[in-house]
């Protein structure tokens, strides 16, 4: 399949520690377990599409640094395509210091470096790639602009991951094919409280106002809420996991939806959703972000369930 899924966005350096618990402010635990790995939400969501099979790109800084480097050679490894990952001199590639709790929880900590340098001189050089892609994914772990200057030029459909929250994004919103958000993220842009299925589903109908065609809350273990302009809200349920390590689950999901959804495209929305969640809940019964990302998957095995609002 040779649909181009292009993914505009961070690449960084994970370094986590696990502990019994994630320690509450001015406290000291004892970890269990310490890693170093690959992540960044734009970087995982590629590798994530990479691995099912998808033909990615990457369009990134990383600093001048060995992390760099490596990471480079790292997305290389995997099949993604790297001609258009940046390196940004005098600078630290981006890192994420994660906790990792023994229930699954996890809390973390972002320094950008070079992912704050992606700018909109990088999207005029990358115009060709972007303005080519069947599906253009971006999130929120570099500049703002940058992703919305990516969106305006993209013909394609164009999945936007608004993570991590942030409020002030309505500009890019009539520009989505698709809003996919979590619970939290879903409640910044809507200003509403969601707790619930109910308030989720009032933030959907809120967030659906605001341009996308298609809005998407996910809500860990109990699956994803959609809407599109000729569905009504839909809840779409996923299998009960032990959950291991929920971090980069929400990448698994998106990296997961856009290659489903460029490659099946025969197949409604909430099978589509549901195949994505099959692929964000197996991430989460194993350690890491990109590693424990599966590269055999096989989608549509059985028909998920959904649940008309
Ligand atoms: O979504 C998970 C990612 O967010 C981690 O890989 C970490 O880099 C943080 O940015
Ligand atoms: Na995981």
């Amino acid at each position: 399949n040779s649909s181009r899924i292009v993914v505009i966005g961070s690449c960084s350096i994970d370094f986590t520690t696990y502990a019994p618990r994630l320690p509450i402010p001015g406290e000291t635990l004892h970890g269990t377990k310490f890693t170093t790995s690959y992540g960044g939400k734009g970087a995982n969501q590629c590798v994530a599409a990479a691995k099912l099979g998808g033909n990615a790109f990457m369009i990134c800084r990383v600093g001048d640094d060995l992390w760099g480097q490596k990471y480079k050679h790292h997305l290389q490894s995997i099949g993604v395509d790297v001609s258009n990952v940046f390196i940004t001199e005098n600078m630290t590639t981006g890192i994420a210091q994660i906790t990792v709790a023994e229930n699954g929880d996890n809390q973390i900590v972002i320094v950008p470096g070079a992912n704050g340098q992606l700018k909109n001189v990088d999207v005029d050089k990358s115009k060709n790639l972007i303005a080519s892609a069947d599906i253009l994914i971006g999130q929120l772990e570099v500049p703002f602009e940058t992703v919305l200057e990516a969106f305006k030029i993209s013909k394609g459909l164009k999945l936007l991951n608004a993570a991590p929250g942030r409020d002030n994004i309505q500009s890019i919103l009539p520009y989505c094919t698709i809003l996919c958000v979590n619970e939290s993220e879903a409640s910044i842009i809507s200003e509403l409280p969601v707790h619930n299925i109910e308030t989720a589903t009032d933030a959907l109908k809120k967030l659906q106002s605001m341009g996308s065609e298609i809005i998407i809350i996910t809500l860990g273990e109990k699956g994803a809420l959609y809407v599109s302009k000729t569905e009504p809200p839909t809840h779409v349920l996923c299998d009960a996991i032990v959950p291991v390590d929920t971090t980069g689950a929400g990448d698994a999901f998106v990296g997961a939806l856009a290659t489903y959804i460029i490659r099946y495209k025969d197949k409604p929305l909430h099978q589509l959703i549901g195949a994505a969640c099959e692929v964000a809940s197996e991430s989460v019964t194993k350690e890491g972000t990109q590693t424990s990302y599966p590269s055999n998957h096989i989608p549509f095995t059985k028909e998920y369930k959904y649940i008309r609002i």
